[in-house]
């Protein structure tokens, strides 16, 4: 018989299992279109960064022309020699584009780089020793077993251990402002002790190791504020051997927090813990840490401005360089710490990197990935460019992140 009201339950009931069969198809369909389209952008970046890294392997092999950074006013690349600071990254950044991508043509360009810094392992003018002869040589090393590199590292220790002051218990930094300074040392120097540390397993001879200590000891004691932000350099007295200046040579002022230097100590004390397992190490590092991720002028994007006390924030320049840097270290520190704002923080550098501008243009002609790094604001220069090393650390951190995987 014919109901009419069992026909209407069924017509309903038809009607919403089609409108809940609809609904889901809509579902699954944008959630395809979503997932081909991020698929797509995600190709298209691969490219962009592949065409971005062929420009390392196109710039011209030269011995005393490392490239430094690009000046967007003179439109031209920095080149520097050997001496300079910031010479190995660029060996560095060939070498790790080598690990990420596996080709060969890297590797070979790396090695070819990195046999020019050999000559620095006798330059006991600087403290840079880490920077220039670890990041070229110790990247080497973890791609390929090689006596000599390990020989070079060995000597490059020994001739950074002349500038340690026992009394004082640090290794002195510059040379320069001899009027003004007794024995300064700069929070950057944190990142030379990985470098006595390497030289420590490779020879079995402890001074090295016991060198970074101590270092790393007195720095910990008076480089650091109540609020765990760094000065950038100390100096120390050379008679009562006690810091008597706190002062800063690249912030905006003595008391300010220089963005690249919180970053040089987060980075610079987790290495501590990796080596140590000193405690004392992992809790500076997440103090300062802190300090940086939770600092008001922080950005959104995770991208802080060059440095956090400038009074004309917001309208200052940025520092891709410092992002990397605590990018980096973060990851690392994740792995100790298991804190998620860690990675939350370097996954958030990464993505912003990548979806913003602050990856040069595909075609740019010049040898680097990233733009909008921020130099040195003492000499006024390389504000807002790219800089050699902000790639260092942003290719080191790519491969943290994906090692982490
Ligand atoms: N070590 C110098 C700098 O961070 O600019």
């Amino acid at each position: 018989m014919f109901n009419i009201h069992l026909t209407m339950k069924y017509i309903t009931l038809i009607f919403m299992i089609k409108k809940h069969h609809f609904k889901l198809f809509f579902i699954v369909i944008s959630f395809l279109i979503a997932c081909k389209s991020e698929k797509k952008e995600h190709h298209n970046f691969q490219k962009k960064l592949e065409n971005r890294y062929n420009k390392l392997l196109e710039y011209k092999l030269d011995s005393t022309a490392f490239p430094r950074s690009y000046s967007h006013e003179k439109q031209q690349i920095k080149k520097v020699p050997s001496k300079d600071w910031t010479s190995g990254f660029f060996a560095g950044n060939l070498w790790q584009i080598y690990k990420l991508t596996g080709n060969e043509d890297f590797k070979k360009k790396a090695k070819e780089w990195t046999a020019f810094i050999e000559k620095e392992k006798f330059n006991n003018r600087t403290h840079d020793m880490g920077f220039k002869v670890f990041c070229s040589f110790g990247n080497a090393l973890k791609q390929e077993d090689n006596k000599a590199y390990k020989d070079i590292i060995v000597k490059s220790a020994q001739t950074l251990s002349t500038r340690f002051n026992e009394t004082i218990g640090s290794i002195r930094s510059w040379d320069f402002n001899k009027d003004k300074w007794q024995f300064p040392v700069i929070i950057d120097n944190m990142m030379n002790l990985e470098l006595l540390f390497e030289a420590t397993k490779i020879s079995g001879d402890s001074t090295f190791h016991k060198i970074a200590i101590k270092h790393a000891n007195t720095t910990l004691k008076n480089h650091f504020r109540l609020d765990h932000s760094t000065w950038h350099v100390l100096d120390y007295d050379t008679i009562t051997h006690l810091p008597r200046l706190k002062i800063t040579h690249q912030g905006i002022s003595d008391n300010s927090a220089w963005a690249r230097g919180q970053g040089w100590a987060i980075n610079g004390f987790t290495m501590m813990y990796r080596y140590t397992k000193d405690l004392k190490y992992l809790n500076q590092a997440e103090a300062t840490a802190n300090f940086f991720l939770n600092h008001k002028n922080l950005p959104e994007d995770g991208i802080p401005y060059w440095d956090f006390d400038d009074p004309s924030i917001p309208n200052v320049s940025r520092d891709v360089s410092a992002a990397a840097v605590v990018a980096s270290a973060l990851v690392e520190l994740y792995g100790y710490t298991k804190n998620q704002d860690y990675l939350d923080y370097s996954k958030k550098v990464i993505n912003t990197l990548e979806t913003t501008n602050y990856i040069l243009p595909k075609d740019f002609e010049a040898p680097f990935i990233l733009d909008h790094s921020f130099g040195d604001w003492s000499k006024r220069s390389e504000m807002n460019e790219p800089i050699v090393y902000g790639d260092y650390y942003y290719l080191q951190t790519l491969i943290r992140l994906k090692d982490l995987n």
